[in-house]
Order: structure tokens, then C-alpha cells, then sequence
């Protein structure tokens, strides 16, 4: 497998300053040498460059909504090309915001070759609101809502088509913070959400043999990893902690689960804050969960 890492250091659709410094501190974990020992031919291609972040309060129910934009635009076109070469893009945030920008070009890529696209969230929360729901103005908990069409003009343009996906698309694992209007919307629009009362019922396993179910050969899938998904005792490197999130056993066998599938064909891995990490701990969980999405395992199966 031939892939590209994508580094967008910004923080600018965060609540906490800090995911500005995640993709130093993921190859400062070994994330390019760790998917070479799974095989991978792996082309680090350097940060992208957007504006400051000037840290102010929302307007109109954005904050910072022209260099979100800025970042967006950035990210697209460097994600798309790399699609367009026939390479995996890894896109290390950065703020989840960015997933705007790499799902806007990994849907324009999978228009132009007639591919099915699913998209996996795996994340403690929806992101799923828009300006008049979010209780923050923080556009890191939109990029959902916008990239299904719902969110301000330039935002949901991004990647031509408007809407870039469809709800349907997409299936959210490990969801354990939703906000009141947002928890309505997620329902109108029916945003299938395997949220952790159910992986709590059912198990990690069965959760993702229904997430992963009706994907077939011609399936896109991507996938897009918020690190605050993880349970804070072993990620606390995160600016929006929840409790309750999967166990390192638990976030193992779904990414294992992912690299079965063998559809995986591009990746966000992004939130990670190291201004609140101890020692990079953080990111080496992180590397070492992507290994397992690259099809490490203790015994060889394949
Ligand atoms: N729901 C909260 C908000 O909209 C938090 C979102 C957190 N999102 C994230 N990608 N960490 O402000
Ligand atoms: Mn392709
Ligand atoms: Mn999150
Ligand atoms: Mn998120």
C-alpha cells in the first residue's frame, strides 16, 4: 500500500489551543516507521499552512468560520491529490473540523470512479451540529452535519456537489456525548450511531459486524478516528475528554475488525492535543491502534 501523510497543524475548530501540535507528535510516536513495518510505502509530505488561530467568540454560531474555511480548503486539495495518485491519504490533525475537507475530496474522488463511500466515525461525540444548535460555536463538533449538507455555504461547497455525503453513509462508533439540539437532529436526520450503551449490550465485536455489514468490493470506506473515542485513562491527550469510551482491548479489536474488512482506503487521525498528553502517551496509543488498522495481529492469520 502506497500512503501519504498529511499534516494540518491547527487548532482552529477547538475548544482547547493544543491539536495544533498532533501530527509533530504522532511521527515524534513513529507513525510513518510503524506503517512501514506493516508494509506500507509511506511518503510524509509535510505540513499544509493555514492562518493563525486568533481565538475569538462565535459569530453567528461560528468561531473562526473564515480560517476554518481556510484550513478546510487546504486539506481538500491536498487529500484529493493524493486520491487522485492512487494513494492512501493520512490526514494527522488538527482539530476534527478538517474532516470537512479530506471527506468533501474523499467524496469527490468516489463520485468521479463510481464508488460506493461509508464513512466510520469513531469519536465520543456526533459532531453532528449546526450554527443555531451548537452550544459552543466550536466547528469541530459540525464537520457531520456539514459535510450531509447542513452548515454555512462555503463549508458544505467545498468538494462541488452539495451535500458531499449522505447520512446514510455513515455509522458513528463509541458515541457517549451528544447535545440536546444536536441528539434531535441526529434523529430527524436518522444517523445510525452504534453508541456505547450498545457496545456496553452487544459487544465491540457484534457493533462493527453490523457497522461493517452491506460495504462490498466496490466500497470506499473511511476512516475518520477522533482520538477522544478512547477512553480517557489511556488517552487523556485530548481536549474533550469524555468517560465511558471503549478499553484498549475493545478499540484493538475494532480496529482489527477494520483491517478484515480490507476496504479501508483513507484515514483522519486527528483531535490529538499533546499541550494535554503525558509524555506522548497518547500518541503512541494512537500508533499503536493504527497498526492494528494496518492488520497487525498476535498470530498471522492471512
Ligand atoms: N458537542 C460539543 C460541541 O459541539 C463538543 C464537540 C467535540 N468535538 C470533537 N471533534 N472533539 O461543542
Ligand atoms: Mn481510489
Ligand atoms: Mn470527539
Ligand atoms: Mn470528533
Amino acid at each position: 500500500r502506497q500512503v501519504s501523510l498529511i499534516g494540518a497543524p491547527t487548532d482552529i475548530g477547538a475548544g482547547a489551543r493544543g491539536a495544533s501540535m498532533g501530527p509533530e507528535a504522532l511521527r515524534v510516536a513513529g507513525l510513518a516507521a510503524a506503517l512501514q513495518a506493516r508494509g506500507a510505502q509511506v511518503e510524509d509530505r509535510g505540513n499544509l499552512q493555514g492562518p493563525v488561530n486568533p481565538w475569538l467568540p462565535p459569530q453567528d454560531g461560528y468561531r473562526h468560520l473564515p480560517e476554518v474555511v481556510a484550513w478546510n480548503t487546504q486539506v481538500h486539495t491536498a487529500v484529493y491529490a493524493e486520491l487522485q495518485a492512487g494513494r492512501m491519504p493520512i490526514l494527522m490533525g488538527g482539530d476534527h473540523c478538517l474532516a470537512i475537507g479530506s471527506i468533501s475530496a474523499v467524496a469527490r474522488h468516489c463520485r468521479e470512479r463510481g464508488k460506493k463511500l461509508r464513512v466510520l466515525w469513531l469519536d465520543a461525540h456526533a459532531d453532528f451540529n449546526t450554527n443555531t444548535l451548537t452550544p459552543s460555536g466550536n466547528v469541530h463538533g459540525m464537520p457531520v452535519a456539514c459535510l450531509c449538507g447542513f452548515g454555512p455555504q462555503a463549508l458544505i461547497e467545498l468538494g462541488g456537489a452539495t451535500p458531499a455525503i449522505s447520512p446514510k453513509w455513515v455509522r458513528q462508533i463509541g458515541i457517549r456525548s451528544v447535545d440536546e439540539g444536536e441528539r434531535r437532529f441526529v434523529h430527524e436526520q436518522d444517523l445510525e450511531v452504534f453508541d456505547m450503551r450498545f457496545i456496553d449490550e452487544v459487544g465491540m465485536r457484534h457493533a462493527m459486524e453490523l457497522a461493517l455489514a452491506t460495504m462490498d468490493a466496490n466500497t470506499h470506506l473511511h476512516v475518520s478516528f477522533d482520538v477522544d473515542f478512547l477512553d480517557p485513562s489511556m488517552a487523556p491527550g485530548v481536549g474533550t475528554t469524555v468517560p465511558g469510551g471503549p478499553t484498549y482491548r475493545e478499540a484493538h479489536l475494532c480496529m482489527e475488525m477494520i483491517s478484515d474488512s480490507g476496504l479501508m482506503a483513507s484515514l483522519d487521525i486527528v483531535e490529538l492535543n499533546p499541550a494535554l498528553d503525558e509524555r506522548n502517551k497518547t500518541a503512541l496509543v494512537a500508533v499503536d491502534l493504527i497498526e492494528s488498522l494496518f492488520g497487525k495481529s498476535t498470530l498471522m492469520r492471512k
